[in-house]
């Protein structure tokens, strides 16, 4: 089986696609704990990291797989580049295409930048989050998460909650969890579900605890202020007070676990004790998300593509 020619979103990824490279991230997330050197893997691949817009464990997790790896890792923040001289997008891609990198792996925050510049580059393009469209990865290494908690996703219940409306988090989740069979469904106050979210096959919750009730896990979104989203709330601490995970709400379901992809907003969607709670699988998230890029790497670098 060929993977996608770029990996823009889960959109376009198979079933297939993804359980392959879920089966991947699941061999490397056995080698980061058996602390594995995995340098044999890769020589002579050069990989530019371009994250127009600021990140923490999305850029570090590619960076550090990429090292892993063997590969030759470059870094492109606007500051510092000629971006900031007023050099073009279009410009600084046409010049880095020119130093023939194997990978690409871009944020931006307009949704589209990464597809329009897999239209430009003759290496591999994947996609580390545009604007509110996608974050493939991301949507990946939750996945992961939840295969290694439940043992499978196949009517696996799982609810996104809050503010789906600026969320390319949502929105990758959605695609690569509806094929694999999950029971997707996002809760959040009216302002933040977008009128065209049950088209996708997902259900609507307005209530938190109704949500927490009935199901098996809850991935918790950030409230995007650096997105204008507190504009969209009569107020942070009523939105904590409507929607916030708590541990008094996982009372409700002593089960269910708590998934967030972070930054977290301490004391909004959620508080210290949940986020810190038996529940949740966060930082779990995270040790998955490198496996996620060792395996994407890999793959990529191992196996024919296109689709
Ligand atoms: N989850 C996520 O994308 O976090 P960062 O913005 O820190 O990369």
């Amino acid at each position: 089986m060929s993977l996608p020619n770029h990996l823009l979103g889960l959109k376009t990824c198979t079933a297939e696609q993804i359980g392959e490279i879920l089966e991947r991230a699941s061999f490397f997330r056995k080698c980061i704990d058996e602390n594995t050197s995995l340098r044999k893997f890769k020589k002579s691949i050069n990989v530019i990291n371009l994250f127009f817009e600021n990140s923490t464990r999305t850029r570090i997790s590619f960076e550090l797989a990429e090292k892993m790896l063997g590969m030759n890792s470059l870094n492109f923040t606007n500051e510092g580049s000629s971006v900031s001289k007023g050099e073009s997008l279009l410009d600084t891609i046409k010049n880095l295409n020119s130093m023939r990198f194997d990978f690409y792996v871009i944020r931006h925050s307009v949704p589209g930048v990464p597809k329009l510049i897999s239209e430009i580059v003759s290496g591999i393009v994947i996609n580390a989050g545009d604007g509110a469209a996608e974050h493939p990865t991301q949507g990946l290494l939750d996945i992961l998460t939840l295969q290694k908690v439940f043992s499978k996703i196949n009517g696996l219940k799982v609810c996104i909650v809050g503010d789906i409306s600026h969320s390319r988090v949502a929105m990758s989740n959605i695609f690569g969890l509806n094929k694999l069979g999950a029971n997707v469904s996002v809760c959040g106050p009216c302002s933040f579900i977008p009128k065209e979210i049950e088209a996708l096959g997902v259900r609507i919750y307005y209530d938190i605890d109704e949500a927490i009730r009935e199901n098996d896990a809850l991935n918790v979104l950030r409230v995007q202020l650096e997105r204008d989203a507190g504009n969209q709330l009569p107020s942070l601490q009523e939105y904590h007070k409507f929607y916030g995970v708590t541990m008094n709400r996982l009372r409700l379901n002593p089960k269910i676990k708590i998934l967030h992809p972070g930054p977290m907003n301490i004391n909004v969607e959620i508080d210290y004790e949940a986020s810190v709670s038996k529940n949740t699988v966060i930082f779990d998230q995270v040790t998955n998300g490198l496996a996620v890029k060792l395996a994407i790497f890999d793959m990529y670098t191992s196996k024919e593509t296109g689709s």
